[in-house]
């Protein structure tokens, strides 16, 4: 029976994820932790809390949430100290590539400080599995597709590449160092209800609904990996089943396994796994099918015409033109890609918009 610390458990995958094992109800204990910042509105983390609560009501899982922050250290060693996590689910970060451009220190301090904080705190109190969110944004601009687990990662586009990539690193010298078996997890365009506002869907069906026209970049030649939020969460869930061992790692951050640091490697228990759909959709595809499922779900009328309420932009700083995820690493582990389609995964959406008493 697990102790698990879930970071980041008000955010949209965090929350999934507690849910999730709340309905499972095979761990001891879940402690949430998360400081409710503003980058997008409080009011959907509060929401997300209140549906946590109710499935902590029916679970047998003993559940408690913790406001506070990563940085906090002396927050914390307490936590740790009363707790034991066997699992700690990494997940609190500052999310947003663009974001990550007008406030570095934003990015930095959480994505960097937070998570040296609690990497640490995982060392001292020898936690059994270390598990974080990296992002496809690691791979940059440069890799070949399908992006494979050990491609070069040196050359992000942003502040917020820059910080996964750091964190890869950190994780993988505690590992390495210390035998702290560590997992990241590469994450491609999470999506689904309760998602968050700032990714592309969100912003486009609140502006739709307003009557408003959405900015589409790179004239509209993106192309995403969205990957629905319950098969990250399955994802997250198989891999918490099993930590790497020492002697097995056969993945390195930034790079190929036969760079010379491959003896260091080989004795640490460290893994990276791509969670994508790996099935990339154009973005002028992405707007007519956005528009399909929220017209399905009676929230835009049948005349609507996304694309002529869509300004063609040219690509922005931080962006990347293609994300396209190599599956092939989790599916050989844990048996598992993700399966849901991107179609079935807007109409999920669309429906979760529907079903909001203030609109989004
Ligand atoms: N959603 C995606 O498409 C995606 C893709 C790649 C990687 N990721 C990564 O996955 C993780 C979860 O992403 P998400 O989409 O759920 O984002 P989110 O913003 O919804 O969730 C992150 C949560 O962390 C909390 N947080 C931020 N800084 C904190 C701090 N210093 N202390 C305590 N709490 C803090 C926020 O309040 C938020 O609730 C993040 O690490 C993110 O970088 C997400």
């Amino acid at each position: 029976m697990e102790r698990i610390l879930v970071t980041g458990s008000a955010g949209f995958i965090g929350s999934h994820l507690v849910g999730r094992l709340l309905k499972e109800g095979t761990a001891a204990c879940i402690v949430g932790l998360d400081n409710l910042n503003d980058y997008y509105p409080v009011s959907l983390k509060e929401s997300r809390l209140r549906t946590i609560d109710s499935l902590a009501a029916a679970s047998p899982v003993a559940y408690r949430f913790v406001k506070g922050d990563i940085c906090d250290e002396a927050l914390l060693e307490s936590l740790f100290a009363q707790y034991h996590f066997d699992t700690v689910v990494h997940l609190a970060a500052q999310a947003g590539v663009r974001y990550s451009i007008t406030h570095p220190s934003a990015c930095i301090e959480s994505n960097v400080g937070g998570f040296y904080a609690v990497l640490g705190a995982c060392r001292r109190h020898s936690t059994g599995h270390f598990v974080f969110a990296s992002s496809s944004s690691v791979y940059g601009e440069n890799n070949a597709v399908p992006f494979r687990e050990d491609a070069a990662v040196d050359q992000p586009v942003s502040l917020y590449a820059a910080s996964k990539i750091c964190d890869e690193s950190l994780a993988y010298v505690y590992s390495s160092l210390y035998g702290l078996p560590a997992t990241g997890l590469r994450f491609f365009s999470v999506y689904g209800p309760a998602g968050r506002p700032d990714m592309a869907y969100f912003k486009f069906t609140e502006q739709w609904l307003r009557g408003e026209s959405v900015q589409l970049y790179n004239e509209g030649q993106c192309r995403r990996d969205f990957t629905y939020i319950d098969d990250v969460v399955e994802g997250i869930v198989r891999v918490l089943a099993g930590g790497p061992a020492a002697g097995n790692a056969a993945l390195c951050v930034g790079g190929a396994p036969e760079a010379p640091r491959l003896a260091v490697e080989a004795s640490a228990p460290f893994r990276l796994y791509n969670i994508g759909s790996g099935r990339p959709v154009g973005m002028l595809d992405f707007v007519r099918m956005l528009q399909s499922a929220l017209q399905d779900a009676g929230l835009l009328p049948p005349e609507f015409d996304a694309m002529a309420h869509t300004r063609l932009m040219p690509m922005q700083p931080g962006d990347v033109s293609v994300t396209y995820a190599d599956v092939s690493t989790l599916r050989r582990d844990f048996g598992f890609t993700p399966q849901t389609t991107i179609q079935e995964g807007l109409r999920r959406f669309a429906e979760w918009v529907a079903g909001q008493s203030v609109p989004v």
